[in-house]
């Protein structure tokens, strides 16, 4: 049996699966994590297997430590069955084509607004400005209308939440703290609205998650609510991950910069998903074998944690030709099979767990790197490094932008 790998997977960070892997003669980690016998797979075959519900499930197989930093306790990721597909089809109801396009319009609405402000300041940091301008967007879109004060403290909250999941240090005892802070806020404004004294907009998310009842009937927990009240807010505000990568990218590939500047919308949707391939977000993903299982001949009992390597299925050559070239083209005028390309899971989000805001990810990025392709500014000297090591990453200095002139 081999030793607990806990400490080297928060050393190593992206590279610590695919080298597990890379160390078996099949490509299938074998190892231990916080203490369970773990199993790592890889590529379209396996996720296949892994989003299977007859396979894993995800009860009891998320750490508390990311619980209470991530995700909160009790969400939908947590959820199996009928129990899963009821509470995932009130998020699904949210995201339909109307819902994702109106999502995208305030957002790209909340950027203009904020842009020409950035023009009266000698520097600003992208990555920090993006979590301002999806913040304000995504709670009025949810109907939890914020004064902006409040709206950026929601920001740099939910920021938080993300940035502290992979790590025991200072940066997990931020996320506790801004997860209970906005749990507690969340929680109150769903009491309001079931008392009557707050009516946020039909169909928005908090009516819904204040509205939703459960398979057996029930109303969710104020705080079971809060917290998927959230599960809507804070991924929305952690697309400024992508918006900081693709100043990244627009840097290092300057060349990709006239198509957006255009308008073309093909391409930025392209140059979306170039970004979500390419770049280090979410490692991977994982469950609990629900019974004894065989994979490709391979023996993985009952209880095992199954991990999914997300990071080194969007680097597969086998997948994708010379992986860590940064193409969007490789998009373009092409279908992406639903086991392929899996920055935010793999199958089908309406019946498995793959992630319900795929979409107003790519919606919301279309818009923005259109935007910021068009934003004139200069890029002073600064610190563009990505650690592999660091989960999540980012570019260390945020991406500084300097000078900033008025947009047109
Ligand atoms: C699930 C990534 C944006 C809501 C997930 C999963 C990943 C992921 C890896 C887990 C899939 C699995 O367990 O198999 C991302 C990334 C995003 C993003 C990288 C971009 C920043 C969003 C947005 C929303 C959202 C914008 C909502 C508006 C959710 C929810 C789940 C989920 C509710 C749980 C689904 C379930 O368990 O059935 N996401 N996501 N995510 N995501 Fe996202």
């Amino acid at each position: 049996m081999p030793l607990d790998n806990t400490p080297l997977m928060l050393l190593e960070g992206y590279g610590w699966l695919p080298a597990r892997r890379r160390e078996s003669p099949d490509g299938v980690a074998r190892t231990r994590v916080l203490g369970r016998r773990a199993t790592g797979l890889c590529g379209p075959e396996a996720a296949r297997f892994f989003y299977d519900e007859d396979h894993v499930h995800r009860h009891g197989a998320i750490p508390g430590l990311v619980q209470s930093t991530l995700f909160g306790h009790g969400p939908v990721h947590t959820l199996d069955g009928a129990d899963h597909r009821v509470r995932k089809a009130m998020f699904l109801s949210l995201m339909t084509p109307g819902g994702v396009a109106d999502l995208a319009r305030r957002t790209a609405a909340a950027w203009d607004e904020a842009a020409a402000e950035w023009a009266g300041r000698p520097r600003v940091v992208l990555f920090d400005e993006a979590a301002r301008v999806l913040a304000r967007a995504v709670t009025d879109w949810a109907g939890v209308q914020l004064p902006r004060d409040e709206a950026d403290e929601l920001a740099a909250d939910c920021v938080a939440m993300v940035d502290g999941f992979a790590t025991l240090g200072a940066r997990h005892w931020r996320a506790r703290r801004a997860r209970a802070r906005q749990e507690a806020r969340l929680a109150r404004l769903v009491e309001d609205v079931r008392r009557g004294a707050f009516h946020p907009a039909e169909g928005s998310a908090l009516a819904a998650v204040a509205r939703h009842r459960d398979a057996h009937g029930e109303r969710l927990d104020p705080r079971v609510a809060a917290v998927e009240l959230l599960n809507v807010i804070r991924p929305t505000v952690a697309v400024c991950w992508f918006v900081a990568y693709a100043g990244h990218a627009l840097h290092r590939w300057p060349e990709h910069r006239e198509r957006l500047r255009a308008g073309d919308e093909a391409f930025a949707e392209a140059f979306a998903h170039e970004l979500r391939r390419f770049y280090p977000f979410a490692p991977f993903v994982g469950g609990r074998a629900a019974r004894d299982l065989t994979y490709g001949g391979y023996q993985i009992p009952a209880g095992t944690l199954v991990l999914l390597d997300l990071y080194g299925q969007n680097h597969d050559p086998e997948l994708w030709p010379d992986p860590y070239a940064f193409r969007p083209e490789r998009f373009l005028g092409r279908a992406i099979d639903p086991y392929e390309l899996v920055p935010q899971g793999g199958g089908e989000a309406r019946t498995g767990h793959r992630c319900p805001g795929e979409d107003v990810t790519v919606a919301v990025l279309r818009e923005l790197v259109i935007r910021l392709a068009r934003l004139e500014h200069d890029l002073p000297p600064q610190d563009l490094g990505i650690s592999l090591r660091r989960v999540p990453a980012r570019p260390a200095s945020g991406i500084v932008l300097a000078d900033v002139r008025a947009p047109a």
